[in-house]
């Protein structure tokens, strides 16, 4: 088959090799938080201290990682692809556009990204919104995490699901396949008659449903799934 439209989906996986937490899992972020406590819209309003906290510190830990082999594949298969791609992260890190790529959609919001709750204005970021610093557009110190929680709507769907129609091969990487919207893409891809491949570290939730899958270190496998793209220049 012919690969001209390419949609990858991304997990926190894909940056665990950066040193970045994944949520599930032993050592993961939701081991030591409830997402009810912290990933929540009710949470932010009962206590916002401790919500602002738990994501300035997250906020803070990504000056001290760099993008890793997986993610610097990425944005060379975007550089170098001829046909269509769209790069959907889940991740709220910014590893991906700091590795170089461009077609790059955040569906579940950036730590680098503040949000004010006030006039809704989006406001790149970087530093604390714990000591509520008012937002640069009205003045309201009302900031919150730019970052989609539980119970939200993900960012940019259509245009995701546009791409997902007309892609011929649907990518997932690092991602336990347990979160919807994301979860269920690959049914969508299928639906629209495209491949199907998961390059994770093992099984996924998800695995049943795709044509292929290869399990081991993002670090390992996108590389060389990337080579193997630009060589052939189809699947
Ligand atoms: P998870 O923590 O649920 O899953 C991470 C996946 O990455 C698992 O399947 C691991 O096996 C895999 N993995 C770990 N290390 C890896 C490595 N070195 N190479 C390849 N794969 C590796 O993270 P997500 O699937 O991203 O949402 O979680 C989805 C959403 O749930 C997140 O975006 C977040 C969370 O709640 C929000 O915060 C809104």
């Amino acid at each position: 088959m012919t690969i001209r439209s390419i949609v990858i989906l991304t997990g926190a996986g894909i940056s665990a090799e950066s040193g970045v937490p994944t949520f599930r899992g032993p050592d993961g972020l939701w081991e030591g938080h409830r997402v009810e406590d912290v990933a929540t819209p009710q949470a932010f309003r009962r206590d916002p201290v401790l919500v602002q906290r738990f994501y300035d510190a997250r906020r803070a830990a990504l000056r001290n990682v760099m993008p890793n082999a997986a993610h610097l594949a990425l944005a060379r298969l975007d550089a170098e692809w001829p046909g269509e791609l769209l790069l959907v992260t889940q991740n709220v890190d910014d590893l991906h556009e700091r590795a170089g790529s461009r077609r790059l959609l955040h569906m579940h919001g950036e730590l680098n990204s503040a949000l004010c709750a006030a006039c809704g204005a989006a406001t790149p970021w970087t530093g604390d919104l714990g000591d509520h610093p008012p937002c640069p557009r009205c003045a309201a110190p009302r900031l919150r995490p730019d970052i989609v929680w539980f119970g939200e709507m993900p960012y940019h769907m259509d245009r995701i699901g546009d791409a997902i129609a007309a892609c011929d091969l649907f990518v997932s990487i690092g991602t336990s396949g347990a979160v919807y919207p994301a979860a269920g893409f690959v049914e969508w891809a299928r639906d629209a008659g495209a491949s199907t491949l998961e390059l994770n570290l093992d099984p996924s939730a998800g695995t049943p449903m795709f044509d292929e899958a290869r399990h081991g270190p993002a670090t390992q496998l996108v590389p060389a799934w990337v080579e193997m793209m630009l060589r052939a220049r189809s699947y």
